[in-house]
């Protein structure tokens, strides 16, 4: 039995296609930009967990801007890096977020993410969501990253459920896998029909759009 909804952030909730608007301001090539900037954010988070080498998720985000600049060859001062940076802040939701979290509101409902504390506050707050979530929950706690286990074990150490009934949202295919292996039921949000990743740990549900969650759970 499903007895709490847990949710990524970034790519999930938040719609981070958005930054394309800021990385615009910058340079002509934006979607390749835009693009780079998360693969250089995620591929970040992975070495430094794999490498014990940990920083926050400000910082991480920080450094991949800082070489999807360089990579780019576009210079910008620091004041323009940190208005980028800060877009982070006031990411919109998707459309559908509030209503489907609403729809939620009988199931205990959290979020589980990379994010710093001050980062998931803030674009929560900006989103007027903060109501709906008993826990906002940032792998900073352990210093470690999605798809480490000790990230997972944070929602089921607050939330007090076991991994099996939690089902987790995700959008981003290397949390799917990592949910999944940690033992939590999973429902991609799979927007663009990407391909499913090949590592045999499949979702247990996938959907287009968080509209079609609460149907999926009644
Ligand atoms: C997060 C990243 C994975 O919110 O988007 O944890």
């Amino acid at each position: 039995m499903v007895k709490a909804v847990v949710f990524d952030a970034y790519g999930t909730l938040f719609d981070i296609g958005s930054l394309a608007g800021a990385c615009a301001a910058v340079t002509p090539e934006t979607q390749s930009f835009c693009d780079l900037w998360r693969q250089k954010q995620l591929e970040y988070t992975f070495l430094v967990t794999v490498l014990g080498r940990y920083r926050d998720f400000w910082q991480i985000t920080s450094h991949a801007l800082s070489f999807a600049l360089k990579k780019h060859d576009v210079k910008i001062g620091a004041s323009e890096k940190q208005r980028l940076l800060e877009s982070y802040l006031t990411l919109p939701s998707y459309d559908h977020t509030e209503p489907t979290l609403q729809r939620l509101e009988p199931f205990r409902l959290a979020i589980l993410s990379n994010g710093t504390p001050a980062m998931l506050g803030a674009v929560v707050r900006h989103n007027n969501l903060t109501g709906y979530f008993s826990h906002v929950l940032s792998a900073d706690r352990v210093r470690l990253y999605k798809p480490h286990p000790e990230v997972y074990r944070l929602a089921v150490d607050a939330l007090g459920v076991q991994a099996a009934d939690v089902l987790f949202i995700s959008s981003n295919s290397f949390d799917v896998v990592g949910a999944g292996s940690f033992g939590f039921r999973v429902a991609w949000i799979n927007r663009s029909r990407a391909p499913l990743d090949e590592l045999g740990i499949r979702p247990d549900h996938e959907l287009q759009s968080l509209v079609d969650l609460p149907a999926l759970i009644a």
